[in-house]
């Protein structure tokens, strides 16, 4: 059994308006969960909540493995990885765009290169290694926001939006390396999106945030 999340009871209040109200659901089994519900309704905060990005009035996010309860420090982070819906990209060559996350762990030499590459092979942008990421479209950037964190090999991915300001041609391709995520298999991916068909196509269990809290629409 891989890497596991609890979220409980959490609220979230920003200038006195409630956002969450008690949101509660098991990460409990690999594969993909999408969270959908309308523009403003929290699910960007959920998220980076659970990625221990940002602090809650109340309740509690549990990480376990093998139902031992980690401690929540740079070792769990690590674990963890958060792709935004617009990535921010260093004016250097893609390749090193995406060996940076491998390099802040201190990891150097051919170990790194294979890693590097087989990202960007994953992605679709192999070809374009050489390229500076600034030249890439927009939905060139997204696949190298999600080599980025594909390369560290996350136990836990967050993509928030994934698809949100990208073409059909790039929506389709970014779903189909969700997809291949997926086959690979020991991760548990949330996926938040606004579009019916995507979460239909990619979802294992499709999720509601209404009126600050979780409705799992499986049970
Ligand atoms: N850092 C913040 N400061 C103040 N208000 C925020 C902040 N982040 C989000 N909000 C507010 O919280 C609500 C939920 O936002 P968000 O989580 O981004 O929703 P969603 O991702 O579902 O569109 C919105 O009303 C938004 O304006
Ligand atoms: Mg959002």
């Amino acid at each position: 059994m891989g890497l596991r999340l609890t979220v409980s009871d959490i609220w979230k209040t920003y200038n006195g308006d409630a956002v969450l109200k008690g949101c509660s659901f098991p990460f409990d089994s690999s594969g993909i969960y999408v969270l959908m519900g309308p523009n403003g309704c929290g699910k960007s905060t959920f998220l980076r909540i659970c990625c221990l990005l940002e602090e809650y009035d109340k309740g509690e996010i549990n990480y376990f493995l093998d139902n031992n309860m980690l401690e929540k420090d740079i070792g769990l982070r690590r674990r963890i990885s958060l792709v935004l819906p617009k990535i921010g990209v260093f004016n250097t060559t893609v390749y090193k765009n995406v060996e940076y996350g491998l390099k802040i762990r201190g990891m150097t030499g051919k170990e790194t290169e294979e890693k590097v590459d087989r990202a960007l092979d994953f992605v679709g942008l192999y070809h374009k290694k050489k390229h500076n990421a600034l030249t890439l479209s927009s939905g060139e950037i997204q696949r190298l926001g999600i080599a980025r964190a594909f390369v560290i090999e996350p136990e836990m991915l967050f993509l928030d939006e994934p698809t949100a300001s990208i073409d059909q041609k790039n929506t389709e391709i970014i779903e189909d390396i969700i997809l291949k995520m997926k086959r690979e298999g020991r991760s548990i991916v949330v996926i938040t999106t606004h579009d019916k068909s995507q979460a239909e196509k990619l979802a294992d269990r499709i999720l509601i945030m209404k009126n600050g809290s979780i409705i799992d629409t499986n049970s």
